[in-house]
């Protein structure tokens, strides 16, 4: 290596020497995780109490007075937005997750009444029928496949509903191809050209996904998988391909889902493109660190904050993580 600025290798090099202590390891360190780095995920459900999910130990689905308190507890911690997602009544639920594009459904109200209670936190919702759908699927069905151009007409109602509510950052989590663009249409087209669109670019079809149908409540409903739309773990080309067409159609930052598994992911997109560049540490990354934790395996917070800088490391902008408040206290 040609760049080494020191004279010889050992005795004279010692890189240990820059461990010596707390404060030079701190005065050396190439990357800084902090609570502005974090988006937290949280649940919500109707009625007025919280129900713990039982595969996220540690996450409980909010109603909407506790959801409040806990945003406000959050934004206090340093914690710049959350993201919301409902757990629709089973009634609720359609063929073609008409209840996503209701004004006044859940995530409408749920937006609204942490706008109002705390202003200064960024509000991002998902653009996706998953939790609408009695199928579980993230778009319209037919024969057993998910119509692309159909779903993205819903989709692209789905979002404005939530922009009107107050959502400031609508984040297509779907899959659809060219939703991007007809959301970003829309949205300039109704006055709304100041929200902004965090594309899911990379989201690849997962079982790292499992507790978080738990949360929603569609587990058991999911008919099939969701290979049809959600990337191949075996592409990283392909992952390239989804955000440079994102970017083309208007997204403002990407996604990449989930996210221990493809750090590679968010570095090649991080150094492709240059633009903020999301991780999602998904609810089935989480359960295994607090699974593990309960077992006594490993130690919760420090695995937890040594994943969130690891995803820093590689370049992403921020960090999903349940584990948000958790590590916005840790770093204090
Ligand atoms: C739905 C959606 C999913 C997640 C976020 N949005 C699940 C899925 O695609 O099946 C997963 C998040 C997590 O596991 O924490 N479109």
């Amino acid at each position: 290596m040609s760049r080494l600025p020191f004279p010889g290798a050992f005795p004279t090099t010692r890189p240990r020497r820059l461990r010596s202590d707390g404060w030079i390891r701190e005065l050396v360190a190439e990357t800084r995780l902090g609570p502005g780095d974090l988006i937290w995920p949280i649940f919500v459900v109707e009625g007025d109490q919280r129900q713990p999910v039982e595969s996220l130990p540690g996450v409980d689905r909010l109603d909407l007075a506790s959801a409040v308190e806990a945003c406000r507890r959050a934004r206090d911690l340093g914690i710049p937005a959350v993201a919301i997602f409902p757990m629709i009544d089973r009634a609720l639920r359609s063929e073609d997750g008409a209840e996503a594009c209701r004004e006044g459904n859940l995530v409408c109200r749920a937006t609204a009444a942490i706008k109002a209670a705390v202003p200064d936190l960024g509000i991002m919702v998902d653009v996706a029928l998953d939790p609408f759908t009695s199928h579980g699927h993230d778009g319209v069905l037919r024969d057993g496949r998910v119509l692309n151009d159909e779903t993205v007409e819903i989709l692209v109602r789905q979002a404005l509903v939530q922009a009107a509510a107050g959502a400031d950052i609508v984040a297509p989590s779907d899959m659809m191809d060219g939703r991007i663009g007809a959301v970003r249409a829309a949205l300039d087209g109704t006055g709304r050209q100041d929200v902004k669109i965090m594309a899911y670019s990379a989201k690849y079809a997962s079982a790292f996904y499992g507790p978080f149908r738990d949360a929603v409540g569609s587990t058991g409903v999911l008919v099939g998988d969701k290979k049809t739309y959600q990337m191949d773990s075996a592409n990283s080309d392909e992952a390239l391909r989804e955000v440079e067409l994102d970017l083309r159609e208007g997204a403002d930052m990407v996604m990449v889902k989930p996210g221990l598994p493809y750090l590679d992911i968010i570095r090649r997109v991080r150094d492709g493109f240059g633009v903020p560049t999301f991780a999602y540490q998904v609810s089935g990354e989480y359960a295994m660190l607090r699974a593990a934790a309960q077992n006594g395996w490993l130690d919760y917070p420090k695995a937890l904050l040594e994943v969130l800088t690891a995803f820093k490391r590689a370049g992403a902008a921020g960090v999903l993580t349940y584990g948000a408040v958790d590590a916005a206290q840790l770093i204090g």
